[in-house]
């Protein structure tokens, strides 16, 4: 598989604080990959940096190269095009990123005609066409409707529109059936799901649920502090994890078929700036030795995948069996 957008390294800072720190990952052409970790773990500032879009102040470090492109070096127009055409973003909260004062129609082809990618008229038609393939029926009536009349599934039904309009190779989906209606968030993520499968485009999808991550993807590529701390094929990383905070995520999820004591991971998550020098999640980790409190262990290849914990090789088996 072709690696379409590779991260390495990534480093975010404020100032002196480092919010993000080593994070790699790559996402092939056509691929899914989940990026799962708790909350302020690095994921949407992470993604943020992909897309050059961080907040004022944040400033990103590393590498992050989009299909042989350096996304940090790019220039003003190479940005805008970038931006534009070869990624697209799907917020958490649509009414966040939606301008009230306009139509959906408005909102939804506004981005391709700007660019000067389609004529206001073909955008028109082409909106229309895909509100209809995410199941949108009267996609006449809704392009002149404004926000505040759609509801929230539907609105996110007119962002997922809005993102593939211009046809992205890659969509980043931060989080984007979580602030739904549970009975719509399943509706939702099928729809996104259909529409990136049948085009062939790639998706980075952000969340906290690793059971969620697992079943919509291809591989998986698990946060924490700021760094990944295990990447793999999604079966493989869920039947046999090889980094205890994976495991003690596996075991903290209830499960639907068998009755059994949920297991929380003790301790709280850290931001990246307090994680000390040895391995960021040692403070929590039954497993953690002197040395993986004074020592960053490396990432490195294991059973096909990758993972950064110095006791990896020997903890495989008994991590299996807390998870089974
Ligand atoms: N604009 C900002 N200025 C300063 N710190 C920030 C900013 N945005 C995020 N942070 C900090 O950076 C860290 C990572 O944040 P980020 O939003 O990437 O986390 P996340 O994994 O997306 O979490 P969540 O699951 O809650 O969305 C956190 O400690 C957060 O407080
Ligand atoms: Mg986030």
């Amino acid at each position: 598989m072709n690696t379409l957008l590779a991260v390495r390294e990534l480093q975010v800072h404020l100032a002196d604080r480092t919010l993000v720190d080593g994070a790699s990952l790559t996402v092939g052409t056509a691929e899914s990959v989940g990026l799962v970790g708790e909350s302020g773990s690095g994921k949407s500032l992470s993604i943020k940096a992909a897309m050059r879009l961080l907040p004022r102040g944040l400033k990103a470090s590393g590498e992050i190269v989009f299909d042989g492109e350096n996304v940090l070096s790019m220039a003003r127009k190479e940005l805008a095009r970038y931006r534009a055409s070869d990624v697209a973003l799907i917020h958490q909260d649509p009414r966040a990123h939606i301008n009230p004062s306009r139509t959906i129609g408005q909102f939804v082809t506004e981005g391709v005609v700007d660019t000067g990618q389609m004529p206001a008229a073909e955008a028109w038609d082409a909106a229309c066409a895909l509100m209809r393939d995410v199941g949108i029926g009267d996609a006449e009536r809704r392009m002149h409707q404004y926000p505040h009349q759609l509801s929230g599934g539907l609105l996110q039904r007119v962002m997922i529109v809005a993102a593939l309009l211009p046809g992205p190779r890659l969509i980043f989906a931060d989080e984007p059936t979580t602030a739904l209606d549970v009975t719509v968030q399943s509706e939702v993520m099928a729809i996104l799901l259909e529409q990136i499968r049948e085009r062939d485009r790639s998706l980075l999808f952000v969340t906290h649920d690793l059971d969620l991550a697992a079943a919509v993807t291809d591989r998986l590529a698990v946060m924490y502090a700021g760094t990944i701390v295990e990447t793999g094929r999604s079966e493989d990383l869920c039947a046999r994890p090889l980094h205890p905070y994976t495991a003690g995520l596996l075991r903290s999820r209830p499960s639907a078929t068998r009755v059994r004591r949920l297991q929380a991971i003790p301790g709280r998550p850290v931001p990246a700036y307090e994680a000390g020098p040895g391995c960021p999640f040692s403070a929590r980790c039954a497993f953690a030795e002197d040395r993986c409190q004074t020592e960053r262990p490396p990432r490195r290849e294991l059973e096909g995948r990758e993972v950064a914990c110095h006791r990896a090789e020997e903890l495989a088996g008994s991590l299996r069996e807390r998870v089974s």
